[in-house]
C-alpha cells in the first residue's frame, strides 16, 4: 500500500469482508495458573484510572527514587513518564535478582550446531560479564553516560550481555540487525554519532560460517565516506581463543574483547543512577522516507512497559522457560527476549540459527531439550515450519501453557495449526499487535481472561485506548466492516521519546494527522498515528489489515520501499524505480522491482542480477528482491507519481482496475504481460 493516494481508494474507504472466526476459550489448564486471573484488571487500568494505573507496571522495578510525577503533558507530544524516578536498567535485569536467583539460568544460548552444546549463563555470570564489558567499554573505549555505542551483532550471549553493559553505564547502544548491510550500519553510525562498533569474528547460519569482522571492515570504510570516524572495533570471539574471520584485526583500531577484558576479569562498576527520561536505546527503523528513522526509547517508563506487558501477557514467572524466536536485532527482542524476560527474573532461550537447520524438526526439539514451556514467534515463521514439517510438533515431547505470535497478520488457518498441533491443544495463544515506536504491545487478548479469535489481535492492553478514525478524522465504530486507521487515543509508558535528532519528524510523522489543536497541552488531543489499516469488530476485537505507508513486511522483517528504490538507483542504467510487496505464502511479502532505464542505456544481459546485488550491498540480503522487471515505462498519475498499486496488483495477478486517468495507461497492459510471461 502507498501514500500515492491520487486516483487511489484510501484504507479507511475500503470495506473489508471476512468470515467472522469463532472465539476459542483459553484452556482451563492455563487459566488455573495464570499470572492475571482476576477482571478487575480492566478496572484497575480503564481511563478514569489513567495514567496512574501505569504505577502498577513501575512498582515492579526496583527505583533508586521515586518519581513525584506519574505522567508530564507539559511539552504534547512529548510526554515524560515517571518523572523525577531513578533507576538503571541494568540493576533491574541482573544485580537485583542475585540473593534468589543467582545459580538459575538467565539466558539458555543454543548454538545453531546439534554437535556443539548449549550454553546456560546464570544471574551470576550474567553480572560478571556485564560488569566485564562494562569496565571495557568506560575504561578501554572511553564511553560515558549518553554516549551511543552501535553494534553489529548476530544472535550471541554476547548481543545482551553487550546491551546491559553500556544499560549500566547510561550509554546509549544501537544495536543494527545482523541481516542489515555494513553500509546500512554505517548509516545508522553516522546519524547517531557513534564512533565505537561492537561486533564478533563470525557465527553460524544454515549450516555455513558468516565473516562478521569482514562486514566491519566496510562498515568502517563506508562510515569513513558518511564523515564517521570509527575509533575502536572491539570483536567478540565465537569460539574462546580461536579468530575465525578472515579479515586481518587492523592495529590501534581493532580489539578483542577477550584480551581487553583481561585487566577487568572479576572487577566489578556499580550501576549508574539513570533519570527515568535518560535515553536507554535506539532502533532504526524504516519510514516513509528513504531515511531509517532513529526510535528513541527511554529508561523508566520502556522498562516498565516490557516488565508488567511480559507478565501480564507472556505469563511469565522465574520458574518458566521461555523461548522468543525473534532476533534481538529487532524490537520484539529488546522488549521480550530481553529487557521483559529479564527484568522478570526468567530463563530466556536465544537461538543462534535458523528454523528449519538441520531439518525443521529443530526448534521442537530445542523446545523438548529445554523444557520451553512458553514459545513466542512470527506468523512467517510459523508457516514456514508448518510447510515444511506439519506433524513434526507432535513427535516431541514439550508442552507449552503460553504461546504469541507477533510482527505481522495470521491467516487464520496458520494460526488453526499453531493451536492444535504446536500448542497440541493446551497452549493459549496471544497475537500481539505493537511497533518498534511502541515499545510493548498495545492489542492483545489478556490471556486468561478474555477468548482468543484466531487472526484478530484482540482488544486495546490494559491502560491502551485504541481507536479507528478514517481518513477525515471521525471515528469508525466497531462491527462496520469498514477499515480505517488505528489511531491510540492516550500516552502509554512504552512510547519512544523522540526521533534521534529528528523531533519534528516525530510530530510530524506520528501526531500531526489527527491533532486537533497544536496548542493543546491536554493528551487528549493527540492520538498517535500508528500507520496500520484495521478493523474492529462488533466485539471489540482489531484485526490489523497491513500497513497504510510506504513500509513493507518482508518475513516480519520492516523494511520501506523508498530505501530499496534509493538502493536500486545507485545502478547507473536505472533511471527510476519503485519497488513493491508482493504477496507470498510463506512470507508474508516479498519485495519487487520495477525499473524504467535512463534513455540510450540498453538492456544489458544480467542486469536484473546487478540490481538485485546492490541492493544487497545497499541494506542487506533480507531486501533482496524476489523479481526485477525492466520495463518500457513505470505507470504514472498525471502528476508525476508512480502508481504502485497497480505494479503490486500486476505482481499479484490481480484485477488492477481502472487505469484511464493515468497519464501513461497503455504501459499498463505491457507490463502486465511481461509479467505474466514470466
Ligand atoms: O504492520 C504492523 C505489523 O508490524 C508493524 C511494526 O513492525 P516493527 O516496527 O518491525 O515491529 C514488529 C514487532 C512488533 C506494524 O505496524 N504488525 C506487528 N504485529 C502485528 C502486525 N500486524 C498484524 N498483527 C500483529 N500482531
Amino acid at each position: 500500500m502507498t501514500a500515492d493516494t491520487e486516483a487511489e481508494v484510501s484504507e479507511a474507504q475500503i470495506a473489508v469482508h471476512w468470515k467472522e472466526e469463532p472465539l476459542i476459550e483459553p484452556p482451563r489448564s492455563f487459566v488455573k495458573q495464570a499470572n492475571v486471573s482476576d477482571p478487575s484488571v480492566f478496572e484497575r487500568f480503564s481511563e478514569k484510572n489513567f495514567p496512574q494505573c501505569f504505577e502498577e507496571y513501575a512498582d515492579l522495578l526496583s527505583w533508586d527514587s521515586r518519581w513525584h510525577t506519574v505522567l508530564d503533558t507539559g511539552r504534547p507530544p512529548f510526554w515524560k513518564w515517571f518523572v523525577g524516578g531513578k533507576l538503571n536498567a541494568s540493576y533491574n535485569a541482573v544485580d537485583r535478582h542475585l540473593p534468589k536467583h543467582r545459580n538459575k539460568a538467565a539466558l539458555i544460548w543454543v548454538p545453531e550446531s546439534e554437535d556443539e552444546a548449549a550454553q546456560a549463563v546464570t544471574y551470576q555470570e550474567l553480572y560478571n560479564r556485564v560488569n566485564e564489558f562494562a569496565l571495557v567499554l568506560k575504561e578501554f573505549a572511553g564511553l560515558n553516560a549518553g554516549d551511543r555505542v552501535t553494534f553489529h551483532l548476530p544472535m550471541v550471549p554476547e548481543l545482551p550481555i553487550s546491551m546491559l553493559a553500556a544499560a549500566r553505564l547510561g550509554i546509549i547502544h544501537n544495536q543494527v540487525f545482523g541481516g542489515f548491510s555494513a553500509r546500512a550500519c554505517a548509516e545508522r553510525m553516522e546519524d547517531s554519532k557513534s564512533t565505537v562498533l561492537v561486533t564478533i569474528d563470525g557465527y553460524y547460519r544454515n549450516g555455513g560460517l558468516i565473516d562478521k569482522k569482514k562486514e566491519a571492515d566496510v562498515t568502517v570504510e563506508e562510515a569513513e565516506k558518511l564523515g564517521i570516524e570509527v575509533e575502536k572495533v572491539l570483536v567478540w570471539r565465537r569460539h574462546p581463543g580461536k579468530y575465525i574471520s578472515r579479515s586481518p584485526m587492523v592495529e590501534g583500531r581493532d580489539f578483542f574483547v577477550d584480551e581487553v577484558a583481561r585487566p577487568f576479569r572479576g572487577r566489578t562498576i556499580a550501576p549508574t543512577s539513570m533519570d527515568a527520561e535518560a535515553p536507554l536505546f535506539l532502533m532504526y527503523t524504516s519510514g516513509s522516507t528513504g531515511k531509517p528513522k532513529g526510535i528513541q526509547h527511554r529508561t523508566g517508563g520502556y522498562l516498565a512497559y516490557v516488565a508488567g506487558t511480559t507478565k501480564f501477557v507472556q505469563d511469565l514467572r522465574p520458574e518458566d522457560v521461555y523461548w522468543c524466536f525473534a532476533d534481538i536485532g529487532w524490537i520484539t527482542g529488546h522488549s521480550y527476549i530481553v529487557y521483559g524476560p529479564l527484568t522478570n527474573a526468567a530463563t530466556s532461550v536465544m537461538y543462534e540459527g535458523v528454523p528449519l537447520y538441520p531439518d525443521p524438526g529443530r526448534p521442537w526439539r530445542i523446545a523438548e531439550r529445554l523444557g520451553v514451556n512458553i514459545f513466542h514467534t512470527a506468523p512467517t515463521t510459523i508457516r514456514m515450519l508448518r510447510k515444511a514439517g506439519p506433524d513434526e510438533p507432535s513427535k516431541y515431547h514439550y508442552r507449552f501453557k503460553a504461546m504469541t505470535t507477533v510482527g505481522e497478520p495470521i491467516e487464520p488457518e496458520a494460526w488453526r495449526w499453531y493451536y492444535e498441533v504446536v500448542g497440541k491443544k493446551e497452549a493459549v495463544i496471544t497475537d500481539t499487535w505493537w511497533q518498534t515506536e511502541t515499545g510493548g504491545f498495545l492489542c492483545s487478548t489478556m490471556p486468561a481472561l478474555a477468548p482468543m479469535k484466531p487472526g484478530s489481535a484482540g482488544p486495546g492492553m490494559p491502560g491502551i485506548y485504541p481507536v479507528i478514525y478514517d481518513e477525515n478524522g471521525a471515528e469508525v465504530p466497531p462491527g462496520q466492516n469498514r477499515a480505517g486507521n488505528i489511531c491510540i487515543r492516550n500516552p502509554w509508558p512504552g512510547i519512544m521519546q523522540t526521533i534521534w535528532g529528528d523531533p519534528d519528524r516525530f510530530v510530524s510523522v506520528y501526531y500531526s494527522k489527527y491533532n486537533r489543536d497544536g496548542q493543546s497541552k491536554d493528551w487528549h488531543d493527540w492520538p498517535y498515528f500508528a500507520g496500520d489499516g484495521a478493523v474492529q469488530a462488533a466485539d471489540g476485537y482489531f484485526r490489523i489489515v497491513g500497513r497504510v505507508d510506504d513500509v513493507i513486511k518482508v518475513a516480519g522483517h520492516r523494511l520501506g520501499t523508498k530505501e530499496i528504490e534509493n538502493a536500486v538507483l545507485t545502478t547507473p542504467e536505472v533511471a527510476e524505480a519503485a519497488a513493491i510487496a508482493m504477496e507470498d505464502e510463506l512470507r508474508g511479502h516479498v519485495p519487487v522491482v520495477y525499473v524504467a532505464l535512463k534513455p540510450g542505456s540498453a538492456l544489458m544481459k544480467g542486469l536484473e542480477d546487478v540490481i538485485k546485488g546492490n541492493v544487497v550491498r545497499e541494506l542487506g540480503p533480507i531486501a533482496r528482491p524476489r523479481f526485477v522487471y525492466v520495463v518500457p515505462d513505470l505507470p504514472k498519475t498525471r502528476s508525476g507519481k508512480i502508481m504502485r498499486r497497480v505494479l503490486a496488483s500486476i505482481s499479484d495477478r490481480k484485477d488492477y482496475g481502472d487505469v484511464t486517468t493515468l497519464a501513461n495507461p497503455d504501459v499498463v497492459e505491457t507490463i502486465r504481460k511481461q509479467v505474466q510471461a514470466t
